[in-house]
């Protein structure tokens, strides 16, 4: 009895655990996420300041945490999803995901950042642009349908138009194009970006693991209540 709640608690607790907080998600008309993304995103730029001749350096980290999808921009397709986020005043970061025969990539990373909202020395009411888009022949972001992508270290993304600005990504984990109808809000086995395309190990580790645990409880159940038995005590369960 004791051993069977141990497991469950075990179980459950496995199952939550995994259950992380996906910083965005978007769900199609089924309502099942159709694209969800989680990271970490610095934007690297240099801006004239209005005290000053010489230009200066900005690396501003986008605020996860007052993020918004912007849910009537954003849409998943069968060839194309589209990721809008907004955050305070007119700040916004769009993600386009292509899918090709049996793979998708991160195609566009557009910046927009309100430089009155984050910078205290600009005269001007101007926008900064970073603009990324995917080489022909980057495969960086390669992803086989039905994974999801994933990187810890981080990953540089130059401006396309060569004003030396980038946008600088850290513990990213995408997937876009996901039509399983699962309404779990987690992501698939994921392509990591260490790998030469090896599923994630993880939960594989986390089974073998589980499966070790579960053998050595009961291991260590049989051998205690023989024990009990050979000395003769009342096993009240
Ligand atoms: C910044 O100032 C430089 C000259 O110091 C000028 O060439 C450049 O066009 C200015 N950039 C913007 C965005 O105003
Ligand atoms: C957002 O995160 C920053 C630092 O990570 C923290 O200082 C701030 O209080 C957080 N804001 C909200 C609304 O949670
Ligand atoms: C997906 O959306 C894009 C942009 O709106 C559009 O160009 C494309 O034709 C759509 N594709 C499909 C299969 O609906
Ligand atoms: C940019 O930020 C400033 C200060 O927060 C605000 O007054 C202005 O309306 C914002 N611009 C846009 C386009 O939202
Ligand atoms: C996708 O598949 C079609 C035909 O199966 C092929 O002509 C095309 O080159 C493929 N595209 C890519 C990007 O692999
Ligand atoms: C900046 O631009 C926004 C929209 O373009 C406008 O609403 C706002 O009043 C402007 N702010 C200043 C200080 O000019
Ligand atoms: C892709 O092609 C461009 C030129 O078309 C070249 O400069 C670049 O180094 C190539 N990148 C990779 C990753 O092969
Ligand atoms: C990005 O730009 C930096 C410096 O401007 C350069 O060293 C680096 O090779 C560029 N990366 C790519 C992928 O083009
Ligand atoms: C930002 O970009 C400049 C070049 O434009 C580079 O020298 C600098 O190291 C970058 N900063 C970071 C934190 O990557
Ligand atoms: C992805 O999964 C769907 C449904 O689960 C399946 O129909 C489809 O063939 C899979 N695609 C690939 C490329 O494995």
């Amino acid at each position: 009895m004791k051993l069977i709640v141990i497991l469950i608690v075990i179980l459950i607790y496995f199952g939550e655990a995994n259950a992380g907080d996906i910083e965005w998600i978007l769900n199609d008309k089924e309502s099942s996420p159709c694209l969800l993304a989680d990271m970490n995103i610095k934007v690297n730029f240099s801006y004239n300041a209005s005290s000053d001749f010489n230009r200066q350096k900005s690396l501003y980290e986008i605020p996860n945490n007052l993020t918004k999808v912007d849910l009537v921009r954003s849409y998943c397709n069968d060839t194309e999803s589209f990721l809008a986020v907004n955050w305070e005043h007119g700040n916004i970061f769009e993600i386009t995901f292509i899918k090709y025969n049996k793979s998708y990539e991160l195609s566009k990373f557009h910046v927009s950042l309100n430089a009155t909202d984050i910078l205290k020395d600009i005269s001007d009411n101007k926008t900064i642009e970073i603009m990324y888009e995917r080489l022909v022949n980057d495969s960086s972001f390669d992803t086989p349908a039905n994974f999801s992508f994933h990187c810890n270290r981080e990953q540089i993304l130059n401006s396309t138009n060569n004003d030396g600005s980038s946008i600088i990504l850290s513990k990213v984990q995408f997937e876009a194009f996901r039509r399983n109808n699962n309404k779990d809000k987690k992501f698939s086995l994921a392509k990591d970006c260490e790998s030469n395309f090896k599923p994630d190990i993880v939960p594989i580790a986390v089974g073998l693991s589980l499966i070790a645990l579960i053998i050595i409880v009961l291991i260590a159940y049989i051998v205690g209540r023989r024990r009990q038995q050979a000395r003769g005590y009342l096993n009240i369960m």
